[in-house]
């Protein structure tokens, strides 16, 4: 790979970057090549000290990225000789699927995962229903016969229970367009409405209470409403000797929420 300077790296991506919506130039694929090399070898870095306490960030370099996945097509990646040893297959039928599988998603035979979805390092467990345009973000599991809606955002290291193990009633169902914080936890057959964000490190079974501050505080188990911002808290026992940890709705999704949650379309 030839070096060309870093000041002119720079240049081709922040033009590249304007152009994008015109179609991107020939010099790009080479420099953001170019980039991501510097990037793996520690020579350039996204952010970096400056060396008074301070870090500077170079957002021509996230620039570069967000191009690499815009003018990169996915392609059948193998890893050689590895095996299991299961009862239930591994799905390995990716190629026509329409289905970004980045590597070590798992995910066993007898899920679906809808064309558009997106799937991070994750574990998708047999049963389970992964809707179109969805992103299951870095370990995070979704359990067995767990069902998710399309255009969701289950971030990374969410646990969305399964039901075979212990035997529960009805798996946890994640409606369209909702929004999972990382590292929340969903289990139990918990029902999360349509659009519903919960705030990251979240943990709804069937026994927690979800306190609604918006409508005079009703208190209910077990399903999230549509729309509904909920975010961990605590409400104190009647006798007011202690609390327990509980869920709160804070609003109904805004525009502010909307943004905070959006799901990048260049990554997809
Ligand atoms: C829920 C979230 C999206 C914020 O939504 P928002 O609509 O911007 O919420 P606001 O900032 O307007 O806050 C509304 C209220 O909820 C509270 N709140 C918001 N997020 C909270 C959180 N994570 N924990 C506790 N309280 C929270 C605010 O303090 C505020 O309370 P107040 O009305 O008493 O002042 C954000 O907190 C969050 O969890 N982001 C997810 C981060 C994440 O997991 N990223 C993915 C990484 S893979």
């Amino acid at each position: 790979m030839s070096h060309t300077p870093i000041d002119q790296l720079q240049a081709i991506i922040n033009r590249s970057w304007e152009q994008r919506s015109s179609g991107l130039p020939t010099e790009t694929r080479s420099a953001v090549e170019e980039v991501l090399q510097l990037l793996t070898d520690g020579v350039l870095r996204s952010a970096a000290p400056t060396g008074d306490g301070k870090w500077v960030t170079h957002e021509w370099v996230k620039k570069a990225i967000l191009l690499h996945f815009a003018q990169t097509s996915s392609r059948v990646m193998r890893a050689g000789e590895l095996s299991f040893y299961d009862k239930v297959e591994t799905r390995r039928d990716w190629e026509e699927s329409g289905v970004r599988v980045v590597p070590p998603a798992t995910v066993r035979h007898g899920a679906h995962v809808a064309r558009g979805a997106i799937l991070m390092p994750c574990y998708v467990n047999i049963g389970a229903f992964v809707g179109s345009g969805t992103m299951i973000d870095t370990w995070s599991t979704v359990g067995s016969c767990a069902q998710v809606g399309a255009n969701c955002h289950i971030s990374g290291g969410v646990g969305i229970g399964g039901v075979l193990e212990p035997l529960q009633a009805s798996p946890v169902i994640i409606e369209d367009n909702c929004f999972i914080g990382a590292r929340s936890e969903v289990a139990e057959g918990v029902f999360v409405g349509e659009g519903a964000v919960l705030a990251m490190g979240s943990y709804v079974s069937q026994s927690t209470k979800i306190y609604d501050a918006v409508n005079g505080g009703a208190i209910t188990r077990g399903r999230i409403p549509p729309r509904a911002v909920v975010v961990p808290g605590a409400l104190p026992s009647p006798d007011g000797t202690h609390s327990t940890y509980a869920l709160i709705i804070k609003k109904y999704r805004d525009d502010r929420t909307d943004a905070k949650t959006a799901l990048n379309d260049i990554l997809r």
